[in-house]
């Protein structure tokens, strides 16, 4: 089967989370289709150590630029969108950092729960915000991808906090959609599966335990975890002309987990 053929010349493209997992391949694919990419992560470097995204995409032909962003930090997330201006301003938002934080709703601390909301949901909502209102100041409407996940809709054991803030993306891609609409700016989300990448340091050998055994973590029809190239043509379908009547959806990626 053949690939779709993207073309992203002249706009600029924004990925959060991009040093490391599906965010890095998603950047890289918008460096390939044209793209000037803004690589934003709190890390330069990938968690497997090898060379830098910008780096990676540069060394392929194309233009990227790492910005240091803490997605909590809506400063931060200002000065990101402000950073793009230098490439004609954002065109496409994906907001794709992520965290995981495992353990049970009897005994999680205030702190965790906060952390991993501070960065999936606030981040989302924020790099959103600030994403939509550049361009409607500078008056060119473009799109926003987030990440969402099969948690954003089923629940799996010991990670209440995780899946509340990925059901929140699953709400601030819609609500986003439906406000945004009046000014042009489309709102749609990935939804991956499992996907092999090095996010699931939390997940505890406990967890994994009490799915199986309830039958919870039922097997992939498609049999075999996802890789961060499964996903990336979701993110460019999604912020293309192609889905030019595509708002608030929300594209699993899953191997077929979400029919169960
Ligand atoms: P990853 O851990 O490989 O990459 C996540 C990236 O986000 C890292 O580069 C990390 O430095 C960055 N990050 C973390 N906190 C940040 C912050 N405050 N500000 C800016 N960047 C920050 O993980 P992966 O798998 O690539 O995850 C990407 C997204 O996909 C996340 O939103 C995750 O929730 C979602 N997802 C992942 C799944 C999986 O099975 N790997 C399944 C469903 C959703």
């Amino acid at each position: 089967m053949g690939r779709l053929e993207a073309n992203f010349d002249g706009e600029t493209v924004i990925v959060t989370g991009a040093a490391s997992g599906i965010g890095r391949e998603v950047a890289r694919r918008f460096g390939a289709a044209g793209a000037s990419v803004l690589v934003a992560d709190v890390a330069e470097e990938p968690k497997d150590g090898d060379v830098p995204t910008h780096e990676l995409i540069e060394d392929e032909g194309g233009t990227a630029e790492y910005v240091e962003t803490d997605v909590t930090d809506r400063d931060q997330l200002e000065a990101l969108v402000a950073a793009a201006r230098e490439f004609g301003g954002v065109d496409v938002m994906i907001n794709n950092a992520g965290l995981y934080v495992g353990g049970s709703v009897l005994d999680l601390e205030p702190e965790e729960f906060d952390r991993v909301h501070a960065v999936n949901a606030r981040g989302t909502y924020f790099g959103t915000q600030v994403a939509a209102t550049d361009m409607i100041e500078r008056g060119e409407p473009g799109c926003v991808v987030n990440t969402a996940s099969i948690s954003s809709s089923h629940a799996q054991f010991d990670q209440v906090q995780y899946d509340s803030s990925k059901g929140a993306v699953r709400m601030i891609t819609r609500g986003s959609a439906l406000e945004l609409a009046e000014h042009g700016i489309r709102v749609n989300a990935v939804a991956p599966g499992q996907i092999a990448t090095e996010f699931l340091e939390g997940w505890t050998e406990e967890a994994t335990e009490k799915a199986a055994s309830d039958d919870l973590l039922k097997p992939v029809p498609l049999g075999r975890a996802g890789t961060p190239e499964d996903l990336a043509g979701a993110y460019l379908y999604l912020a293309s002309e192609d889905a030019s009547y595509v708002t608030g959806e929300m594209l699993y990626v899953d191997g077929g987990w979400q029919v169960f």
